[in-house]
C-alpha cells in the first residue's frame, strides 16, 4: 500500500514518516473486515492508511505528542469513525480479551550507541536493538486472532533471526515480507501469521 502523500502533518519531536514507515506500508495487505492495531503510531501515517481500508484501528504510542499527532491526522482525513488512539507503553492498556486480525509495529529498533538524540525513544530499541520488539511480542500473546498477521519492520543490525525465532516459538509462521538496503544496514519486514491451534479430542 502506498501513501498518497500530502495527507500527514508531523508535530515537532514526532518521528516523521520515513523509509521504514513506507516499506512497512508497502508490505501491508489489508481487507475491509480487518481490525488493526498500530503500535508506536508516531505521526499516524500507518493508522490513516489502515482506517482508510478497514473497519477500525486502535493506535498506541508511549509519547503524548505522537498520540496527539495521530489524532490530528485522523481528523484531517475524516477517518475518526472506528478509530481509538491511546497513550500507552506497548500493549499494557489493552483489555485481556481484545483481539486484532492485523498488528503493525514500526518499533525503535536500533542498538544503543554513544550518541543520544531527542529521537531516541523512536529509534533505540535497547542494547541489541531488539529488546522492545521482544517485549512487544511477549505482550502480543492473546491479542492476535487465529490466522491473524503481525508485521514488524527492523534493521539487519538488531538480529532479525532472533526475532523471527521468537515469533516461531509463539506459534507463528514467519516470512520476510520485504527488505531494503540502506547505507550500513538492511531494513527487513517480518510477517508472522498465528497458526490455528488444532483442537485435540
Ligand atoms: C520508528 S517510530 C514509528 C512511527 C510510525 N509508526 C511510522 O511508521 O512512521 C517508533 C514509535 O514508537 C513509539 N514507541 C517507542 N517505545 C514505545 C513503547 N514502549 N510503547 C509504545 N510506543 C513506543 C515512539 O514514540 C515512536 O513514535
Amino acid at each position: 500500500m502506498t501513501q498518497k502523500g500530502g495527507r500527514i502533518i508531523v508535530f515537532e519531536g514526532v518521528y516523521p514518516p520515513s523509509e521504514d514507515s513506507y516499506l512497512l506500508l508497502d508490505s501491508l495487505s489489508l481487507e475491509e473486515g480487518d481490525r488493526v492495531l498500530d503500535v508506536g503510531c508516531g505521526s499516524g501515517v500507518i493508522s490513516v492508511e489502515a482506517l482508510e481500508h478497514t473497519s477500525g484501528a486502535v493506535s498506541l504510542d508511549i509519547s503524548i505528542d505522537a498520540t496527539r499527532n495521530t489524532r490530528e491526522n485522523i481528523l484531517r482525513n475524516r477517518l475518526e469513525e472506528g478509530s481509538n488512539v491511546v497513550q500507552a507503553d506497548l500493549l499494557t492498556a489493552l483489555a485481556p480479551d481484545t483481539k486484532f486480525s492485523v498488528v503493525v509495529f514500526n518499533p525503535p529498533y536500533l542498538p544503543v550507541d554513544e550518541h543520544s538524540t531527542t529521537m531516541d525513544q523512536a529509534l533505540v530499541g535497547g542494547e541489541k536493538g531488539n529488546e522492545v520488539i521482544l517485549r512487544f511480542l511477549e505482550q502480543l500473546q492473546g491479542h492476535l486472532e487465529d490466522e491473524g498477521r503481525v508485521y514488524i519492520v527492523m534493521s539487519s543490525l538488531s538480529d532479525p533471526d532472533a526475532v523471527s525465532n521468537y515469533m516461531e516459538s509463539l506459534g507463528m509462521s514467519v516470512l520476510i515480507a520485504a527488505t531494503k538496503p540502506q547505507f550500513f544496514e538492511k531494513l527487513v519486514v517480518l510477517m508472522g501469521t498465528l497458526r490455528h491451534k488444532e483442537t485435540v479430542l
